[in-house]
């Protein structure tokens, strides 16, 4: 069911306030609020894993076994459209709701590091990053650009294979980051939760952990998602940059009004 822009902008209008009432605000973000940036989701309509199969590009088996297929089925091209990637307005959204104190951490589950690109400081990359690579053999880090030209697999100058420091399926989320996003998530009073399945754990259950702590959730989706009618508070159907445009826009109006 679409939703008319008259519901939007009222549900916009109450979630708008919700914010700006809230001492703690923490959003949970997933592929979806990078579409708009020439990145594709992993599911639904365009998803990547309807095209190659996550099992065999995405676990650390098939990465083990085979690095150079890896490398060059998902690692190469998906390395190349990151680098070039720009932040669209969902991430300067976010961003600037942390400039006017209305936003305190960005969990995401992206690899793509759209959220510092458009400015946002407190950023807990849940599933790492593709920024950098890293040799499995001696460990040293090097950006991804000085390999996505180089024959496959890259390699280190020891001579070691180079891995992405993003977290494929089959490994645990790194401790320091599950630790920080499970605090911040369980102190929220507001969880923005933008373009995620929320399919995926353990990062789904962050919107949960948020939820026991009574945090109000305000969810944006072009669709419905197994949050929808479970645990969001409001549901903002409509793509991301869009809806936080308006949402931001919202905010500083009411700000600027004043109590
Ligand atoms: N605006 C808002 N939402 C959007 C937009 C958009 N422009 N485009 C797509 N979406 C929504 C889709 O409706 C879907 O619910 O974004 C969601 C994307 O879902 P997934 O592709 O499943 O991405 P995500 O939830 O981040 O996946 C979780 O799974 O494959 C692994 O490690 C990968 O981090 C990823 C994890």
């Amino acid at each position: 069911m679409t939703q008319g822009s008259k519901m939007v902008e009222s549900i916009i209008r109450q979630a708008a306030k919700k914010i700006i009432g809230a001492n703690n605000v923490v959003a949970l973000t997933g592929a979806g609020i990078s579409v708009e940036s020439g990145i594709p989701p992993f599911r639904g309509k365009g998803g990547l894993w309807a095209k190659i199969d996550p099992v065999e590009v995405a676990h650390i088996d098939a990465f083990l076994e085979n690095p150079a297929k890896v490398w060059r089925l998902l690692i190469r091209d998906m390395g190349r459209l990151l680098v070039s990637a720009a932040p669209n307005d969902a991430h300067h959204g976010l961003a600037e709701l942390e400039k006017v104190g209305c936003m305190a951490t960005v969990i995401t589950q992206n690899v793509d590091g759209l959220h510092q690109a458009a400015g946002s400081r407190r950023v807990i990359e849940f599933h790492g990053t593709f920024a950098t690579v890293s040799c499995l053999q001696c460990h040293l880090q090097q950006p991804i650009k000085n390999c996505l030209t180089a024959d496959m697999p890259p390699r280190c100058d020891c001579g070691g294979v180079l891995r992405p420091d993003c977290v494929f399926f089959g490994e645990m989320i790194p401790t320091a980051a599950f630790h920080a996003a499970q605090a911040v998530a369980a102190a929220c009073d507001v969880m923005l939760v933008i373009g995620t399945s929320a399919t995926v754990e353990p990062a789904a259950h962050m919107s949960v952990m948020a939820k026991q702590n009574r945090a109000v959730i305000i969810e944006i989706n072009l669709e419905s998602t197994p949050l929808s009618d479970s645990i969001s508070d409001y549901m903002i159907k409509g793509p991301a940059g869009e809806s936080m445009r308006q949402l931001t826009a919202a905010v500083d109006q009411m700000r600027a009004a004043g109590p």
